[in-house]
């Protein structure tokens, strides 16, 4: 795992690009298993994430080259339904070929996906609206196999608005005899994303975006040309943590509706955001205000940004309350923000923080994606040198992280080891 050093206390300046969304981009990726024909993807971001789905299609038998930020598919012969622990377990959205290969070959056969250690993430609500279009489900030596000759679309209620039970569910439908629709479905940015690209394929997918999903099947899917929407998550992090160095951060090339909770959070802390087009600036204040979050399904406040927050607020003055509903263990960056010096209490899904803390910088360990971004973000907040010792998790979700914090300034350096 590669080191990332930082030397704290430089505020961030200046403008940056944000690449294509991870999260959407990855069931994107699944989705071209539905069709035989080409795939012209744009805007898909050069992360490992991205080269691991790349990987496990191939496993499938899905060719695909990829260059700059263009994914293109070649046209496939059969496929082979099947994806190895090799490929899963470096992946949690692996398990999103699942409902692609048993819609597309009539079966599947993929090992439990595998991901950042954020709690159980168990994939049962995939698996019962599988059951509900009619796949037989049988589990055995840590892989999950699923067998339908043709799947029939039947109304699928979800416990939870799983995003990635939504996209699976959405993808094996679209070739599913009859009406699906799905109730209390995820409505993240990443779904509608989804759900065009997959009627841009030829499929007939409506209300993507709101809570009930409806999905007519269609015979066949084709080729398409798509660019996948910019990522919110990516561009939060940044926004966090200009505020959170007291400098002056645009984000271009984003969506701004998308980071509508982070804006709305980060206005709250008192610091100055301005919306222009597709950019969004951020202007941080040496004296902020502490706040609470409660990480919440979309429109709520994205769990993926609750560790950078949780960084920023330890520098805030007052008592936060952070309060994770999404994940049961989302809290592992905290006991390393205590290392530099944030004071901060958990109970259960709560973590109590009061500011301002003065940071200093120290050894750390993440252990998980956002939770290295956040350590960054703390790491650029505290006095002295801060090493983290597991950056490689940065490269699952932000391209060029590191050079793109020294071009706004900051005083970071990737160490190899
Ligand atoms: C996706 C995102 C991830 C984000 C999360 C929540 C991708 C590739 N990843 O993950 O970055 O943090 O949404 O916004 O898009 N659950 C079950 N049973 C299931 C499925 C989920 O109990 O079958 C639970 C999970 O354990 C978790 C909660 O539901 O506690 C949310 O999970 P889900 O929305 O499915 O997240 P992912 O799709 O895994």
């Amino acid at each position: 795992m590669p080191k990332i050093k930082i030397e704290g206390k430089y505020p961030l300046c200046g403008a940056i690009k944000i690449n294509g969304s991870k999260n959407a981009a990855l069931p994107i990726l699944a989705a071209t298993l539905l069709s035989d024909e080409v795939c012209h993807i744009d805007n898909v971001p050069p992360i490992t994430d991205i080269f691991n789905m790349q990987n496990l299609l191939l496993e499938t038998g899905k060719h695909s080259d990829f260059q700059k930020e263009t994914f293109l598919t070649e046209a496939s012969g059969e496929l082979s339904p099947f994806a190895s622990y090799q490929f899963t377990n470096r992946l949690r959205a692996s398990f999103l070929v699942a409902g692609p290969l048993l819609a597309k070959t009539g079966f599947a056969r993929v090992s439990y996906p595998g991901g950042c250690p954020i709690g159980a993430r168990p994939v049962d609500l995939h698996l019962k609206g599988f059951e509900k279009l009619g796949a037989c489900i049988h589990t055995e030596n840590g892989y999950i196999s699923l067998k339908a000759e043709k799947l029939r679309g039947n109304k699928i209620y979800l416990d939870f608005p799983s995003v990635g039970a939504t996209e699976n569910l959405m993808m094996a439908a679209t070739l599913a005899k009859g009406t699906t629709v799905i109730e209390n479905a995820a409505a993240e940015p990443e779904i509608t994303d989804l759900a065009n690209f997959l009627n841009n394929m030829g499929a007939n997918v409506d209300g993507a975006g709101s809570d009930t999903v409806t999905i007519r099947g269609v015979e066949k899917l084709s080729g398409c040309s798509y660019s996948v929407i910019p990522d919110r998550i990516e561009a939060g992090t940044y926004l966090i943590a200009a505020a959170a160095t007291g400098g002056k951060v645009t984000v271009t090339n984003v969506i701004p509706e998308h980071l509508n909770p982070v804006i709305a959070k980060l206005r709250e802390t008192n610091v100055h955001v301005t919306v222009k087009g597709s950019s969004v600036t951020v202007e941080g204040k040496s004296s902020y205000k502490a706040i609470d979050i409660k990480t919440m399904p979309h429109p709520g406040f994205p769990t993926d940004l609750q560790a950078q927050f949780c960084a920023y607020l330890s520098g805030a003055k007052g008592t936060s309350v952070i309060t994770e509903t999404i994940f049961e263990n989302r809290f592992m960056h905290i006991g390393e923000l205590k290392r530099l010096g944030a004071k901060i209490v958990t109970e259960g899904r709560t973590a109590v923080i009061e500011g301002p803390s003065k940071l200093n910088g120290a050894q750390v360990i993440a252990g998980d994606l956002r939770g290295s971004a956040a350590l960054v973000i703390a790491g650029m907040m505290a006095e002295g040198t801060t090493v983290l010792e597991d950056g490689g998790h940065l490269f699952r979700g932000y391209h060029r992280m590191v050079e793109n914090l020294q071009e706004l300034g900051a005083h970071i350096e990737l160490l190899e080891q």
